[in-house]
Protein backbone atom coordinates (compact mmCIF):
# COMPACT_ATOMS: atom_id res chain seq x y z
CA UNK A 1 0.00 0.00 0.00
CA UNK A 2 1.35 3.69 -0.95
CA UNK A 3 1.79 5.45 2.18
CA UNK A 4 0.97 9.44 0.94
CA UNK A 5 1.23 11.12 3.78
CA UNK A 6 1.30 15.51 3.94
CA UNK A 7 0.98 15.16 7.74
CA UNK A 8 4.72 13.83 7.90
CA UNK A 9 6.12 16.40 6.14
CA UNK A 10 4.37 19.12 8.47
CA UNK A 11 6.15 17.70 11.64
CA UNK A 12 8.80 19.23 13.08
CA UNK A 13 12.42 17.82 12.18
CA UNK A 14 15.55 18.24 15.12
CA UNK A 15 18.79 18.12 13.92
CA UNK A 16 21.42 16.43 15.06
CA UNK A 17 25.13 16.89 15.97
CA UNK A 18 26.18 15.05 12.07
CA UNK A 19 23.59 17.70 10.85
CA UNK A 20 21.01 15.08 10.14
CA UNK A 21 17.51 15.20 10.92
CA UNK A 22 14.95 13.48 13.05
CA UNK A 23 10.87 13.53 13.01
CA UNK A 24 10.03 16.00 16.11
CA UNK A 25 7.28 13.23 17.68
CA UNK A 26 7.82 8.97 17.06
CA UNK A 27 5.66 6.00 17.94
CA UNK A 28 6.71 4.13 21.07
CA UNK A 29 5.90 0.06 20.91
CA UNK A 30 6.88 -0.98 24.34
CA UNK A 31 3.04 -3.18 25.19
CA UNK A 32 3.43 -2.80 28.73
CA UNK A 33 3.03 -6.51 29.04
CA UNK A 34 -0.71 -5.55 28.09
CA UNK A 35 -0.36 -5.63 24.29
CA UNK A 36 1.06 -8.50 22.07
CA UNK A 37 3.27 -8.10 19.27
CA UNK A 38 0.06 -8.59 16.89
CA UNK A 39 -1.81 -5.49 18.29
CA UNK A 40 1.67 -3.32 18.64
CA UNK A 41 2.63 -4.28 14.81
CA UNK A 42 -0.83 -3.34 13.63
CA UNK A 43 -0.75 0.18 15.14
CA UNK A 44 2.98 0.66 13.44
CA UNK A 45 1.33 -0.52 10.12
CA UNK A 46 -1.65 2.68 11.30
CA UNK A 47 1.02 5.03 12.20
CA UNK A 48 3.13 4.81 8.88
CA UNK A 49 0.12 5.19 7.03
CA UNK A 50 -0.88 8.73 9.21
CA UNK A 51 2.28 9.70 8.63
CA UNK A 52 5.22 9.14 11.79
CA UNK A 53 7.90 8.62 10.53
CA UNK A 54 9.98 7.49 13.77
CA UNK A 55 9.46 4.11 15.48
CA UNK A 56 11.21 3.31 19.09
CA UNK A 57 11.90 -0.08 19.34
CA UNK A 58 13.51 -2.46 21.69
CA UNK A 59 14.66 -5.96 21.69
CA UNK A 60 13.39 -6.71 25.00
CA UNK A 61 10.26 -5.76 24.31
CA UNK A 62 9.73 -8.73 21.96
CA UNK A 63 7.77 -7.53 18.70
CA UNK A 64 10.69 -6.56 16.86
CA UNK A 65 10.07 -9.58 14.20
CA UNK A 66 6.15 -8.25 13.64
CA UNK A 67 6.88 -4.91 13.55
CA UNK A 68 9.80 -5.70 10.60
CA UNK A 69 6.97 -7.75 8.85
CA UNK A 70 5.57 -4.40 8.75
CA UNK A 71 8.24 -2.03 7.78
CA UNK A 72 8.92 -4.84 5.14
CA UNK A 73 5.81 -4.39 3.64
CA UNK A 74 5.17 -0.46 3.86
CA UNK A 75 8.94 -0.23 2.24
CA UNK A 76 7.57 -2.79 -0.85
CA UNK A 77 4.61 -0.76 -0.74
CA UNK A 78 6.78 2.75 -1.95
CA UNK A 79 7.80 4.30 1.43
CA UNK A 80 11.12 5.13 1.32
CA UNK A 81 13.20 3.72 3.79
CA UNK A 82 15.45 7.12 4.15
CA UNK A 83 12.03 8.86 5.05
CA UNK A 84 11.88 6.72 8.30
CA UNK A 85 13.61 6.52 11.58
CA UNK A 86 13.79 3.67 13.08
CA UNK A 87 15.89 2.83 16.71
CA UNK A 88 16.22 -0.14 18.97
CA UNK A 89 17.94 -0.79 22.35
CA UNK A 90 20.24 -3.37 23.58
CA UNK A 91 18.86 -5.25 26.66
CA UNK A 92 20.71 -5.44 29.45
CA UNK A 93 21.39 -9.16 28.75
CA UNK A 94 23.64 -8.09 26.02
CA UNK A 95 26.23 -5.92 27.91
CA UNK A 96 28.94 -8.29 26.82
CA UNK A 97 30.37 -6.59 23.56
CA UNK A 98 29.92 -10.06 21.83
CA UNK A 99 26.34 -10.11 22.93
CA UNK A 100 26.06 -6.68 21.65
CA UNK A 101 26.52 -7.47 18.28
CA UNK A 102 24.60 -10.22 18.30
CA UNK A 103 21.70 -8.19 20.21
CA UNK A 104 21.77 -5.27 16.99
CA UNK A 105 22.45 -8.36 14.58
CA UNK A 106 18.82 -9.74 15.60
CA UNK A 107 17.17 -6.57 15.80
CA UNK A 108 18.47 -6.14 12.15
CA UNK A 109 17.60 -9.41 10.84
CA UNK A 110 14.09 -9.52 13.01
CA UNK A 111 13.20 -5.85 11.44
CA UNK A 112 14.18 -6.69 8.31
CA UNK A 113 16.34 -3.51 8.08
CA UNK A 114 19.98 -3.26 6.31
CA UNK A 115 20.93 -0.62 9.04
CA UNK A 116 19.33 1.09 12.14
CA UNK A 117 18.96 4.69 12.38
CA UNK A 118 19.64 4.64 16.08
CA UNK A 119 21.05 1.93 18.32
CA UNK A 120 20.54 2.75 22.50
CA UNK A 121 21.77 1.17 25.79
CA UNK A 122 18.51 0.30 27.17
CA UNK A 123 19.96 1.10 30.93
CA UNK A 124 23.39 2.08 31.97
CA UNK A 125 23.82 -1.64 33.89
CA UNK A 126 23.27 -5.11 32.53
CA UNK A 127 20.95 -6.22 35.66
CA UNK A 128 17.96 -8.01 34.45
CA UNK A 129 14.60 -9.16 35.62
CA UNK A 130 12.39 -11.42 33.56
CA UNK A 131 9.97 -10.70 30.84
CA UNK A 132 6.51 -9.80 32.79
CA UNK A 133 8.54 -9.50 36.25
CA UNK A 134 6.86 -8.48 39.90
CA UNK A 135 7.84 -5.37 41.95
CA UNK A 136 10.16 -7.67 43.63
CA UNK A 137 11.93 -9.49 41.05
CA UNK A 138 15.46 -9.21 41.59
CA UNK A 139 18.61 -10.14 39.43
CA UNK A 140 20.82 -12.02 41.97
CA UNK A 141 24.04 -11.11 39.66
CA UNK A 142 22.58 -7.59 39.72
CA UNK A 143 25.62 -5.20 40.43
CA UNK A 144 25.90 -1.26 40.36
CA UNK A 145 27.15 0.87 37.40
CA UNK A 146 30.59 0.20 35.99
CA UNK A 147 31.91 2.73 33.42
CA UNK A 148 34.65 0.35 32.23
CA UNK A 149 31.99 -2.27 31.38
CA UNK A 150 29.43 0.82 29.90
CA UNK A 151 32.01 1.65 27.40
CA UNK A 152 32.86 -1.83 26.36
CA UNK A 153 29.19 -1.85 25.57
CA UNK A 154 29.27 1.56 23.83
CA UNK A 155 32.75 0.08 22.05
CA UNK A 156 30.69 -2.53 20.38
CA UNK A 157 28.11 -0.50 19.18
CA UNK A 158 30.98 1.63 18.13
CA UNK A 159 32.39 -1.08 16.22
CA UNK A 160 28.56 -1.32 14.47
CA UNK A 161 28.67 2.17 13.14
CA UNK A 162 31.84 1.55 11.78
CA UNK A 163 30.64 -1.04 9.98
CA UNK A 164 27.91 1.16 8.58
CA UNK A 165 24.81 -1.36 10.15
CA UNK A 166 23.88 2.04 12.93
CA UNK A 167 23.81 5.63 12.14
CA UNK A 168 23.47 7.26 15.43
CA UNK A 169 24.19 5.78 19.09
CA UNK A 170 22.43 6.82 22.23
CA UNK A 171 21.62 6.47 25.79
CA UNK A 172 19.03 5.69 27.65
CA UNK A 173 18.00 5.72 31.75
CA UNK A 174 21.12 7.78 32.28
CA UNK A 175 22.48 10.81 34.40
CA UNK A 176 24.47 13.63 34.30
CA UNK A 177 27.51 11.77 36.09
CA UNK A 178 26.86 9.13 34.01
CA UNK A 179 26.49 11.08 30.94
CA UNK A 180 29.84 13.15 31.35
CA UNK A 181 31.26 9.91 31.44
CA UNK A 182 30.12 8.55 28.47
CA UNK A 183 30.74 12.50 26.90
CA UNK A 184 34.26 12.41 27.95
CA UNK A 185 35.59 8.51 26.87
CA UNK A 186 33.20 8.17 24.14
CA UNK A 187 34.46 8.05 20.12
CA UNK A 188 31.53 7.91 18.57
CA UNK A 189 29.08 10.67 20.52
CA UNK A 190 25.90 10.04 22.04
CA UNK A 191 23.51 11.48 19.54
CA UNK A 192 20.33 10.86 21.47
CA UNK A 193 19.30 10.31 24.91
CA UNK A 194 16.04 8.43 25.81
CA UNK A 195 14.91 9.50 29.01
CA UNK A 196 11.73 9.74 30.98
CA UNK A 197 9.65 12.99 30.17
CA UNK A 198 6.33 14.05 30.98
CA UNK A 199 4.90 17.32 32.84
CA UNK A 200 5.43 16.40 36.11
CA UNK A 201 9.05 14.85 35.73
CA UNK A 202 10.92 17.66 33.61
CA UNK A 203 14.03 16.60 34.43
CA UNK A 204 15.34 20.02 33.70
CA UNK A 205 18.88 19.71 34.72
CA UNK A 206 19.53 16.60 32.91
CA UNK A 207 17.60 18.53 29.90
CA UNK A 208 20.14 21.28 29.84
CA UNK A 209 23.48 19.34 30.30
CA UNK A 210 21.94 17.41 26.83
CA UNK A 211 21.21 19.97 24.81
CA UNK A 212 24.28 22.10 25.58
CA UNK A 213 26.01 18.95 24.71
CA UNK A 214 24.33 17.93 21.43
CA UNK A 215 22.63 15.26 22.90
CA UNK A 216 18.90 15.49 21.53
CA UNK A 217 16.07 14.19 24.29
CA UNK A 218 14.11 11.66 23.23
CA UNK A 219 10.83 11.65 26.05
CA UNK A 220 9.41 8.26 27.08
CA UNK A 221 6.35 7.59 28.56
CA UNK A 222 5.35 11.22 27.65
CA UNK A 223 1.53 10.37 28.71
CA UNK A 224 2.50 9.62 31.50
CA UNK A 225 2.44 6.03 30.98
CA UNK A 226 -1.12 5.65 32.26
CA UNK A 227 -0.84 2.08 31.44
CA UNK A 228 2.67 1.01 32.79
CA UNK A 229 3.06 -2.15 34.22
CA UNK A 230 1.99 -2.71 37.90
CA UNK A 231 5.65 -3.35 38.52
CA UNK A 232 6.24 0.37 37.36
CA UNK A 233 3.33 1.90 40.22
CA UNK A 234 3.61 3.03 43.53
CA UNK A 235 0.86 4.85 45.51
CA UNK A 236 2.51 8.27 45.46
CA UNK A 237 2.91 8.76 41.43
CA UNK A 238 1.27 11.76 40.01
CA UNK A 239 -1.16 11.85 36.83
CA UNK A 240 -0.12 14.07 34.30
CA UNK A 241 -3.15 14.56 32.44
CA UNK A 242 -4.98 15.16 35.90
CA UNK A 243 -2.64 18.26 36.55
CA UNK A 244 -5.17 21.58 36.57
CA UNK A 245 -2.23 23.48 34.10
CA UNK A 246 -2.36 19.89 31.33
CA UNK A 247 -6.46 20.37 32.26
CA UNK A 248 -6.85 24.32 31.55
CA UNK A 249 -5.65 23.60 28.62
CA UNK A 250 -6.91 21.15 27.24
CA UNK A 251 -10.08 22.55 27.91
CA UNK A 252 -9.23 26.29 26.03
CA UNK A 253 -8.53 24.06 22.53
CA UNK A 254 -11.06 21.39 23.18
CA UNK A 255 -8.96 17.97 23.25
CA UNK A 256 -7.82 15.67 25.29
CA UNK A 257 -5.18 16.27 28.05
CA UNK A 258 -2.67 13.93 26.80
CA UNK A 259 -2.64 15.84 23.64
CA UNK A 260 -1.40 18.83 25.50
CA UNK A 261 1.35 16.76 27.16
CA UNK A 262 2.45 16.30 23.50
CA UNK A 263 2.58 19.81 22.86
CA UNK A 264 4.04 21.06 25.55
CA UNK A 265 6.83 17.98 24.98
CA UNK A 266 7.36 19.59 21.31
CA UNK A 267 7.82 23.29 22.20
CA UNK A 268 10.22 22.26 24.76
CA UNK A 269 12.81 20.21 21.94
CA UNK A 270 12.61 16.77 23.32
CA UNK A 271 11.11 14.08 20.77
CA UNK A 272 7.84 12.24 22.37
CA UNK A 273 7.51 8.94 21.61
CA UNK A 274 4.12 8.35 22.74
CA UNK A 275 2.75 4.52 22.39
CA UNK A 276 -0.99 4.25 21.25
CA UNK A 277 -2.54 0.89 19.76
CA UNK A 278 -5.72 2.66 19.33
CA UNK A 279 -5.82 4.37 15.87
CA UNK A 280 -7.92 7.61 17.44
CA UNK A 281 -5.20 7.68 19.85
CA UNK A 282 -2.28 7.30 17.41
CA UNK A 283 -3.89 9.82 14.99
CA UNK A 284 -4.64 12.71 17.79
CA UNK A 285 -0.96 12.61 19.26
CA UNK A 286 0.39 13.22 15.55
CA UNK A 287 -2.11 15.47 15.31
CA UNK A 288 -1.37 17.40 18.34
CA UNK A 289 1.92 18.19 17.30
CA UNK A 290 1.05 19.46 13.74
CA UNK A 291 -2.12 21.72 15.13
CA UNK A 292 -3.36 24.36 17.95
CA UNK A 293 -0.18 25.43 19.49
CA UNK A 294 -0.12 26.14 23.39
CA UNK A 295 -0.10 29.78 24.61
CA UNK A 296 3.24 30.79 26.17
CA UNK A 297 1.27 31.71 29.19
CA UNK A 298 0.42 27.53 29.19
CA UNK A 299 3.56 26.88 28.68
CA UNK A 300 4.86 28.51 31.61
CA UNK A 301 2.49 26.86 33.68
CA UNK A 302 3.31 23.45 32.74
CA UNK A 303 6.52 24.51 33.59
CA UNK A 304 5.39 24.93 37.30
CA UNK A 305 3.81 21.64 37.50
CA UNK A 306 7.16 19.66 37.77
CA UNK A 307 6.76 17.60 41.06
CA UNK A 308 9.81 15.27 40.19
CA UNK A 309 7.46 12.47 39.74
CA UNK A 310 9.30 9.36 38.42
CA UNK A 311 7.65 6.45 37.10
CA UNK A 312 9.62 3.91 36.10
CA UNK A 313 11.75 3.91 38.81
CA UNK A 314 14.01 0.75 38.06
CA UNK A 315 13.48 -0.91 41.79
CA UNK A 316 13.57 -4.56 39.49
CA UNK A 317 17.73 -3.30 38.34
CA UNK A 318 18.75 -2.98 42.07
CA UNK A 319 21.77 -4.77 43.44
CA UNK A 320 22.34 -6.47 46.86
CA UNK A 321 23.11 -4.03 49.35
CA UNK A 322 21.05 -0.99 47.26
CA UNK A 323 19.18 1.25 50.11
CA UNK A 324 16.40 2.22 47.40
CA UNK A 325 15.40 2.76 43.75
CA UNK A 326 16.84 6.13 44.21
CA UNK A 327 20.79 4.63 44.21
CA UNK A 328 20.03 3.87 40.25
CA UNK A 329 19.87 7.69 39.68
CA UNK A 330 22.77 9.15 41.12
CA UNK A 331 20.36 12.12 42.88
CA UNK A 332 23.49 13.37 44.84
CA UNK A 333 25.65 13.77 41.93
CA UNK A 334 27.33 10.61 42.49
CA UNK A 335 27.49 7.42 40.71
CA UNK A 336 26.73 4.28 43.91
CA UNK A 337 29.50 1.66 44.01
CA UNK A 338 29.86 -1.73 45.91
CA UNK A 339 29.42 -0.87 49.52
CA UNK A 340 32.59 -3.13 50.15
CA UNK A 341 34.26 -1.18 47.46
CA UNK A 342 33.05 2.27 48.08
CA UNK A 343 36.43 3.59 50.21
CA UNK A 344 38.86 1.57 47.89
N1 LIG B 1 13.98 3.71 27.24
C1 LIG B 1 13.18 3.20 28.13
O1 LIG B 1 13.63 2.62 29.14
C2 LIG B 1 11.70 3.31 27.96
C3 LIG B 1 10.86 3.13 29.08
C4 LIG B 1 9.50 3.25 28.91
C5 LIG B 1 8.98 3.55 27.65
N2 LIG B 1 9.80 3.70 26.56
C6 LIG B 1 9.28 4.01 25.20
O2 LIG B 1 8.35 5.07 25.31
C7 LIG B 1 7.10 4.68 24.74
C8 LIG B 1 5.96 5.39 25.41
O3 LIG B 1 5.96 5.21 26.82
P1 LIG B 1 4.79 4.52 27.62
O4 LIG B 1 4.13 3.52 26.76
O5 LIG B 1 5.37 4.10 28.92
O6 LIG B 1 3.79 5.69 28.01
P2 LIG B 1 2.88 6.78 27.31
O7 LIG B 1 3.18 6.91 25.87
O8 LIG B 1 3.00 7.98 28.17
O9 LIG B 1 1.42 6.16 27.54
C9 LIG B 1 0.85 5.24 26.64
C10 LIG B 1 -0.61 4.99 26.99
O10 LIG B 1 -1.32 6.24 27.01
C11 LIG B 1 -2.64 6.06 26.54
N3 LIG B 1 -2.84 7.00 25.39
C12 LIG B 1 -2.10 7.08 24.26
N4 LIG B 1 -2.56 8.06 23.46
C13 LIG B 1 -3.63 8.60 24.10
C14 LIG B 1 -4.53 9.64 23.78
N5 LIG B 1 -4.43 10.34 22.64
N6 LIG B 1 -5.52 9.91 24.67
C15 LIG B 1 -5.63 9.22 25.83
N7 LIG B 1 -4.80 8.23 26.18
C16 LIG B 1 -3.80 7.92 25.34
C17 LIG B 1 -2.78 4.61 26.10
O11 LIG B 1 -3.43 3.92 27.16
P3 LIG B 1 -4.55 2.79 26.86
O12 LIG B 1 -3.89 1.81 25.94
O13 LIG B 1 -4.83 2.24 28.23
O14 LIG B 1 -5.69 3.50 26.21
C18 LIG B 1 -1.35 4.15 25.95
O15 LIG B 1 -1.19 2.79 26.21
C19 LIG B 1 7.11 3.14 24.91
O16 LIG B 1 6.17 2.51 24.08
C20 LIG B 1 8.55 2.84 24.56
O17 LIG B 1 8.74 2.85 23.16
C21 LIG B 1 11.15 3.58 26.72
Amino acid sequence: MAHPSPLSAQVPQRRLRDGSTIPGIGMGTFGSDRYGPAEVSAAVAGALRVGYRLIDCAAVYGNEDSIGEVLADAFAGGLPRDEVYVMSKVWNDSHAPVETVASVERSLRDLRLDHLDAVFVHWPFPNHHAPHAGTDARDPHARPYSHDAYMQTWGALEGLVERGLVRHLGSSNTTIPKLRLLLRDAHVLPSLNEMELHPTFQQGELFQVCLENHVQPVGYSPLGSPSRPERDRTPDDVVDTEHPAIQDAARRLGVHPALVCLKWAVARGQIPIPFAVKPEQYTANLHAVTEGPLLPAELEAIRSAERNSRLIKGQVFLWEGASSWLDLWDVDGTIPAWPERATT
